[in-house]
């Protein structure tokens, strides 16, 4: 996109037109439809039948833990209809986390078959320890178009030291149309082949700003168009993902939940919004109120917030339950 060769004395507007066009040639490349409830991403409905069955209606995400997980967190991960596994699963692990993943997903699937098993991948970053983003991103002829780059022209690398090895994290720049080629059929794609995965968790979604704090002074034009064009990777991996009948973690809404500090008014409210969203995918979250598994936690709520899941859900509904903290347990 060299908006720079359009601009003349009216620069203004051949810059508006260019903008337009490749907004065009952007969208034209993805056809999921737009979700029905206002929400920047499509929310296309999984790609299985739907069930009532409140154990298969749970979901939970779990998080880090050196190896694969021991016995007594895949047992209950394997109590869930819904479970996603993060980066740091194996996170002692440097390389390989397409495998490492699907393994875990694996053995997830071994206790209970019937759980959905979602797995990591990072919408924003490149990251070495998947094999994908490593032949990436110390591939030469890569260096200068295919990662978001310094003012002076070095790579964005916010590397850093994960247990011990060095983990080194580039931007994707998915304005190149062959990083969005590459994002989506090899680095999600190799997620779609494997019969132990049922989705994908992306990452920060919300685009490539979302995490990095030592940015310099990038153009507000230039962080809205890489922005822009990972929505457009995004809805292709999700596209693609669907016709290998795997879904998007991301796909599920989050409505605000009633609590038992709100007024009556405030309550009916929510759940009418709640209510209004039976016919999209809905994780109805009651993480805030922690995990409730350690003392300090407090999960005054739950039951209500059962009740209201139980009232307001459509057929895609999951109740989504506190992020589960491998670690702490192992420590506690
Ligand atoms: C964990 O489960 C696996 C597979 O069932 C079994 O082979 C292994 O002995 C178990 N490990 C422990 C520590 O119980
Ligand atoms: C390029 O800029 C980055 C960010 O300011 C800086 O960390 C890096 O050292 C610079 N590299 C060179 C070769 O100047
Ligand atoms: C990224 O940062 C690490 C750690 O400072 C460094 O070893 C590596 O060479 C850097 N890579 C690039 C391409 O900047
Ligand atoms: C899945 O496997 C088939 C057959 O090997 C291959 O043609 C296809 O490209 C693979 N798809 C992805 C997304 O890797």
């Amino acid at each position: 996109m060299s908006m720079k060769l359009f601009v003349t004395s009216n620069g203004c507007l051949f810059s508006i037109i260019v903008i337009v066009l490749s907004w065009l040639v952007l969208l034209a490349e993805a056809e999921l439809p737009p979700c029905s409830i206002p929400w920047r991403l499509p929310c296309p409905l999984p790609p299985w039948p739907h069930t009532y069955n409140m154990q298969l209606s749970t979901q939970q995400y779990f998080f880090s833990s050196p190896d694969f997980y021991d016995n007594a967190t895949v047992a209950f991960a394997a109590l869930h209809g819904v479970v996603g596994i993060d980066w740091a699963n194996n996170y002692g692990h440097p390389v390989h986390r397409e495998e490492t993943l699907a393994q875990q997903a694996a053995l997830i699937k071994a206790v209970n078959p019937t759980t959905r098993v979602f797995v990591y991948r990072q919408s924003e970053l490149a990251l070495n320890i998947f094999d994908t983003g490593a032949n990436a991103m110390y591939d030469p002829s890569k260096a200068s178009s295919w990662f978001v780059l310094f003012p002076n022209g070095t790579i964005y690398n916010d590397s850093t030291i994960v247990g011990g090895f060095r983990m080194d994290q580039f931007c994707w720049d998915h304005r190149n149309p062959d990083v969005r080629d590459y994002f989506v059929n090899q680095y999600v794609g190799s997620a779609f082949n494997q019969t132990t995965i049922d989705g994908i968790f992306y990452d920060d979604d919300g685009g490539i700003w979302q995490e990095r704090q030592n940015y310099p002074d990038y153009g507000d034009d230039y962080r809205k168009a890489v922005d822009a064009a990972q929505q457009i990777s995004l809805n292709r991996a999700w596209e693609l993902g669907l016709s290998y009948g795997k879904h998007a973690w991301q796909a599920w809404l989050t409505p605000t939940i009633p609590t038992s500090d709100d007024t009556p008014s405030n309550c009916a409210q929510k759940m009418r919004t709640a209510i209004s969203m039976k016919d999209v995918p809905v994780s109805f979250p009651t993480f805030y109120n922690g995990a409730c598994g350690l003392p300090w936690e407090q999960c005054k709520d739950l039951k209500q917030q059962l009740a209201a899941f139980l009232i307001a859900r459509g057929d895609y509904w999951v109740f989504f339950h506190a992020v589960y903290m491998v670690e702490r347990r192992i420590r506690s």
